[in-house]
């Protein structure tokens, strides 16, 4: 068990990566690369579905973590951030909340590589 929920934990960051990636690939040297122009295009087509997919996920490793191994906050925490991400992408998608709360829903998810770094590194820091 203890190896599936590795591999999840894994699965959640590879899907992280990729609806995190449409914004990496909007600045700096990518902005202007003509070779990643169809994985943006890509990227920008299931960004929704893809984020709300990785919550899934990690929501399904967390609970498997949580009763198989250990609690942990930095996994918590990572995954309370990611919800909150998801909740404003739901909400600007329904035009509920503003477009440009976009801000909001970008800081909160760099914030979430800084998160997984320590959930990976130090899963048990705080407790
Ligand atoms: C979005 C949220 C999360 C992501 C991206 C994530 C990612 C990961 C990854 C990649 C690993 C494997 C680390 C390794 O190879 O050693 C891992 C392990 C683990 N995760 Fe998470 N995780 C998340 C949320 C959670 C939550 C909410 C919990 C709390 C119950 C949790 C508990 C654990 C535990 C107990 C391990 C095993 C740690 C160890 O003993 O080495 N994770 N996670
Ligand atoms: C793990 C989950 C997610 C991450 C890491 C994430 C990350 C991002 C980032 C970084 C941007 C900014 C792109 C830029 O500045 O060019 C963005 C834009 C956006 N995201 Fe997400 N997102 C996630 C899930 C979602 C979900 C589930 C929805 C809606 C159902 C959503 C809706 C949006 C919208 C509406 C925008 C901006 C407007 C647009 O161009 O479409 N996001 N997201």
């Amino acid at each position: 068990m203890y190896q599936v929920v590795r591999y999840l934990g894994w699965l959640v960051v590879v899907l992280y990566l990729l609806s995190v990636d449409r914004y990496f690939l909007r600045i700096g040297p990518f902005k202007k690369m003509d070779a990643v122009k169809p994985l943006k295009g890509f990227l920008v087509k299931f960004h929704k579905p893809l984020g709300i997919v990785t919550l899934v996920i990690a929501l399904v490793h967390a609970n498997l973590a949580f009763t198989n191994i250990s609690p942990s906050l930095t996994g918590t925490l990572t995954f309370l951030t990611m919800l909150i991400v998801v909740v404003f992408g739901i909400l600007m998608h329904f035009k509920k909340i503003e477009l440009k709360n976009v801000k909001t829903h970008r800081f909160m998810s760099i914030l979430i590589v800084v998160l997984i770094t320590l959930h990976v590194f130090l899963p048990y820091v705080f407790l």
